[in-house]
This record gives C-alpha cells, structure tokens and sequence, in this order.
C-alpha cells in the first residue's frame, strides 16, 4: 500500500496526462500550450467528451446556453439559509436538485450548473438579483455578465476561457477520481459531479486560492514576504499554492495562467502592481521551501496565479473554487463516462490493523 496512494494507477484514460518529471500536461493528445488561450472553453468541452456521447453536436455553444437558461429554473431555491452558507456550499445545494442521468442533456446542465449557480449566490449574498443567462454569449462571456449584471470585455472573456480551458482536466486528481468512484456504482452524472465538487473543495485541493488573496494581503509589502512565510511555516502552516502530488518540476498551468494575468492586466490600470508583487512573494517562498525542505521539490502550483487570475477577473474570493469547478466539471463528466464505459465498480481492499475478538473462554 502507498500512503494517498501517491504512484498508484487506478484507471487508464485516454482524457488526460500529467508529466510530473517533464512538467508537462496533455489533453487528448493536445499539450496545455496548444489549448489555453486558443480554444474556447466549449471547443475543450467537446474535446473531452468526444466519443463519450452519442451525436455530440460539433458546436457545443447553442446547447451549453440552452442549458444555462433551464438549470437558472432552480435559482429560485436559493433561500436565506443557503446564503448563509460559503459560495461552494450553495452553488452545489442548488445543483444536488439537478436530476440525475447518464445522458448528454444531464451533462450539458451539470456544466451550466456552477457557472449559473455560482453568479447567482455571489449576487444574492451581495443583495443583488440574478441575472438571467443569454443564449447568444459564450459559456465564458455569459458566465462574466451573469456575475456582474453587465458584459465583459473581450480581454476578461479570453481570460476566463484561458482560465477554464487550463483547468478542464487533469488526470486523476482527487475530485476526478471521487467523481469516477460514484460513476463506477453507475449513480449517475449529477452524483458523480456533486462527489467532484465536494472533494474540490478542500484546501489541499480546489480550495487553495482563496487563501493565496488572504496571505498576499497579509504580506502586504514584498520586503514582508520572508519574515511572514517564515512564520507561518514555523506554525505548521501549508503555503498555498505550492506543492503538487505530482508534479516535481514548475506547474505548467501556472505559467499558462501567470501569462493570462500578465495579458490581462498589462496596459490597463487594473491592479498595477499586483503581478510583480505577487511574483517576489512566489519567489520568496520558492527559496524558503527550498531552504526547509531540500529533499522534496516544493514548486509553484496552479492555484498561485489562478488567484491573481480571478481576482483580476473581479471575482470575490470566497467564490474562487466555484470557478475552479465551473472548468473541471466538463473532465468531470468526461471521466464519468470513461468509467461508466469500462463498466467496472472501483472497490478497493482495505487491510484490518484493529484488534481482533476476544476468543470465549
Ligand atoms: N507548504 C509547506 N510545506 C509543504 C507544502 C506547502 N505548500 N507542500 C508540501 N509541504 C511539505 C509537507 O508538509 C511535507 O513535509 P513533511 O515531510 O515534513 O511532512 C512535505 O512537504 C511533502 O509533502 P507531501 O505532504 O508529501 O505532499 P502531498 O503530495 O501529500 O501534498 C499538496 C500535495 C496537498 C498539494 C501539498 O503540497 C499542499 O498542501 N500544498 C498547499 C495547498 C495547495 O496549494 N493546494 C492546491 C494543490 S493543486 C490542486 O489540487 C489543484
């Protein structure tokens, strides 16, 4: 046995690879380079899921939107409690009333779901209403003006669909391979997406960028990094956005998104500054975790600059692992598939190290 089951194979997918010696990620024979910031987030979508769905339309566009404007039916259960409750807890209550199934118009909701759920939530709790999706936008772009009530700019759609594309898939990470455990009991796409987002939403997982806004906040000047990482790592602490299972060299969906940052913000006057500030901290904790543990490559993850990202975006960041799921629920489904066509239930052994019954005397 290995602790997390760090090497162990579990399933052979055709989805995705994750090179954690070359740094390198593949997406159905495509590397992340040739699809972040080319291809559009329903292009990946339909990547993903060909083969895996009978009469897969070519375009996904019109479908997705269509499925936008029926999942917003379920808005209207947002209640005072949900609101109550983080941005993820809400978005996934208001998509457990999704119904269930294996079909494309099950999965095609369940990728509308956190897109219309989560700008829904983040308003409400802003005590602002919902804004009815538009089914002549992209997912990307009707996803920003649902959060904000009005649309998005070019550059900020292009950057989310850099966002999405970069985070639609990744082996088989924990939220992945939670989703592929329920689809192997064949309980259906909607249970296999609200494992997904569940299992996402952990800090060691999905839930890291939030906290990245809170350190860099908290460091506030780069000539603070240093003592302030010291510290925390003197507690114990994890610093967020670093570390990967997998990956032994640099993250390569953190260049991809550090570049979307940089696309983003140059030029304009939106958060000047910020980059390079939030670089001399990546650096100062690169060199720290170096110092304090030589022995294991401690490198940039994803959720560094997926932070900077989406707070570039606008997004608050109580509402950052939404958006993570808004993109990783098409390999989500993808993955469901994959295993609902193997047809095998994944059911582990586990090995009994408690006490045995006492023999009767
Ligand atoms: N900060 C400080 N120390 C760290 C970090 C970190 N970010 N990451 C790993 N370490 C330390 C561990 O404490 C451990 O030390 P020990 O041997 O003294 O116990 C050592 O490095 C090895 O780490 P592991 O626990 O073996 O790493 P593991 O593969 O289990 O964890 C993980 C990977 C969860 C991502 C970890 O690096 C971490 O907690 N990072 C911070 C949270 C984060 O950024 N999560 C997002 C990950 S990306 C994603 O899921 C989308």
């Amino acid at each position: 046995m290995s602790d997390g089951l760090e090497d162990v194979v579990a399933a052979d997918t055709v989805l995705s690879e994750v090179d954690g010696q070359a740094g390198r990620l593949i997406i159905r024979g495509r590397s992340l380079d040739e699809l972040a910031g080319r291809t559009t987030y329903e292009q990946v979508t339909h990547l993903l899921w060909d083969g895996f769905f009978d009469n897969l339309p070519a375009d996904l566009a019109p479908a997705l939107a269509a499925a936008r404007v029926e999942v917003f039916a379920e808005v209207s259960a947002l209640d005072t409690g949900l609101l109550d409750r983080t941005p993820i807890e809400g978005m996934r209550a208001l998509t457990a009333r999704l119904a269930d199934g294996d079909d494309l118009k099950v999965a095609l909701r369940l990728v509308a779901a956190p897109a219309v759920f989560t700008a829904a939530v983040v308003r409400a709790q802003a005590g602002e209403a919902p804004v009815k999706p538009d089914l002549a936008l992209s997912h990307a772009a009707d996803t920003l003006r649902m959060l904000r009530g009005k649309p998005a700019t070019h550059a900020e759609v292009e950057a989310l669909d850099t966002y999405l594309v970069t985070v639609s898939d990744h082996g088989l990470n924990a939220s992945t391979f939670a989703a592929r455990v329920i689809a192997s009991t064949r309980a259906g796409l909607t249970s296999a997406v609200l494992g997904g987002i569940s299992a996402l939403k952990g800090p060691l997982h999905g839930g890291a960028p939030g906290p990245i806004i809170d350190m860099l906040d908290a460091i506030g000047q780069p000539e603070n990094a240093r003592a302030w990482i010291e510290e925390a790592l003197d507690r114990g602490d994890r610093l967020m956005g670093f570390g990967h299972r997998v990956y032994r060299v640099r993250d390569p969906r953190a260049d991809a998104l550090k570049a979307a940052v940089r696309k983003l913000t140059e030029g304009s006057n939106a958060m000047p500054g910020r980059l390079a500030f939030a670089e001399a901290v990546e650096n100062a904790a690169l060199a720290i975790l170096k110092e304090r543990k030589p022995e294991r490559s401690l490198q940039t993850n994803v959720e560094f600059y997926t932070a900077l990202l989406l707070e570039a975006l606008a997004y608050p960041p109580s509402a950052f692992t939404c958006v993570f799921a808004t993109g990783r629920v098409s390999g989500w489904i993808a993955h469901a598939r994959e295993q609902l066509a193997g047809g095998r239930l994944i059911r582990p052994q586990s090995r009994y190290v408690g006490p045995m019954p006492r023999r009767a005397a």
